[in-house]
């Protein structure tokens, strides 16, 4: 899945990805606190519902020995997550593949890629991410510091928002969740680790809290190795606002020109990664996080206009150098 900026849409011109200049700095200052640490844990016991359902439907199918589709599960899963957190609706999306929301949140889905060739997206930076140093968030702070006055949003806007959930949320987080199981089946010792890890932690009532939840180190090493080998964003291409100088490389960006980030090729590079084609989740762990170097991991891409939603998929709380 790649991204690109399209030409102007009612809708789907308005969803952030696609915005520039004062609109997109607008837009970008009202969403991003949708995905604030306090919202989260708001949102937790609503993502917990859809998980219990996840979780009987899998019982169910391990009753009657059923082979599964795990990507259409999680497809399932992540539909429900998404009208239960961010349209107030169930979708039963496991036991009802025929329910309105899910046939026609597929549909949009659809339509978007096809016609106008978004093949992608849709708190403020509380970022959690590997390379967003201190410097970048203060950059993104200043960017985004827009007058009081200026914070409204359109009707359009506000329902293309909403759509962006989907495109932006939907494929992505079921396909990471898939690709995470898919190396948890190849290697079985991780498993184990992340079994023993999640067991630890569960409470007297059998549950695991939020807080605990963020702040468990295997797992975020997990879901970050399989953002890195199977990012779901292979490469990026942001459009230059204005000419800018790249150090003493002595290339200039004109405004306007497109800079593609190749993230699947970096990800995948022997220099920043050795045995860049294993699944090796200790390279994320604390200990080693030190020896990553800054803007070679880039699921969710770096600086001002990275994806206001990677707290949702990636839960960690754990601050990378
Ligand atoms: C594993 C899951 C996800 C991955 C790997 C991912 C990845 C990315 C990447 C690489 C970008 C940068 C695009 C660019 O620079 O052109 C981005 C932007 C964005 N993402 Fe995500 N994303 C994920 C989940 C989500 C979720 C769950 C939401 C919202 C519910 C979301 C909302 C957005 C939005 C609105 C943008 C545009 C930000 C802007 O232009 O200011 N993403 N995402």
């Amino acid at each position: 899945m790649s991204i690109s900026k399209s030409k102007k849409h009612p809708i789907v011109g308005n969803i952030l990805a696609e915005l520039q200049g004062e609109d997109w700095k607008r837009i970008r200052s009202i969403t991003s606190p949708v995905f604030t640490s306090g919202k989260m844990r708001k949102m937790y016991p609503l993502v917990r519902q859809s998980v219990e359902g996840f979780m009987n439907t899998l019982s169910e199918y391990l009753k009657h020995k059923q082979v599964i589709d795990v990507k259409e599960m999680y497809a399932c899963l992540t539909m429900d997550v998404i009208a239960n957190c961010a349209f107030a609706t169930k979708t039963n999306a496991f036991k009802d593949p025929n329910n309105a929301f899910v046939v026609n949140g597929r549909d949009v889905l659809k339509v978007s890629k096809g016609k106008d060739n978004i093949n992608d997206e849709s708190d403020r930076h509380e970022s959690y991410h590997n390379n967003e140093c201190e410097e970048e968030l203060k950059m993104a702070n200043k960017i985004l510091n827009i007058k009081p006055s200026n914070k409204f949003i359109t009707e359009d806007e506000m329902i293309a928002q909403g759509f962006v959930v989907f495109i932006a949320g939907y494929e992505t987080a079921s396909t990471t969740l898939s690709f995470c199981s898919y190396e948890l089946a190849l290697n079985p010792d991780v498993q184990q680790k992340l079994y023993e890890e999640v067991m630890s932690s569960l409470d007297t009532n059998g549950e695991i809290d939020y807080e605990v939840l963020t702040k468990l180190p295997f797992l975020d090493a997990v879901i970050a190795e399989t953002l890195r080998l199977h990012s779901p964003i292979v490469k990026i291409g942001n459009i230059a606002a204005q000419d800018y100088r790249l150090g003493s490389t002595g290339i200039t960006v004109q405004k306007g020109q497109t800079v593609e980030i190749p993230i699947y090729a970096i990800h995948h590079s022997e220099e920043y990664y050795p045995n860049p084609e294993m699944f090796i989740p200790d390279r994320f762990l604390p200990v080693n996080r030190h020896k990553i170097i800054p803007y070679t991991y880039l699921p969710f891409s770096a600086g001002p206009r990275n994806c206001i939603g990677m707290s949702l998929p990636e839960v960690r709380k754990q601050k990378f150098p």
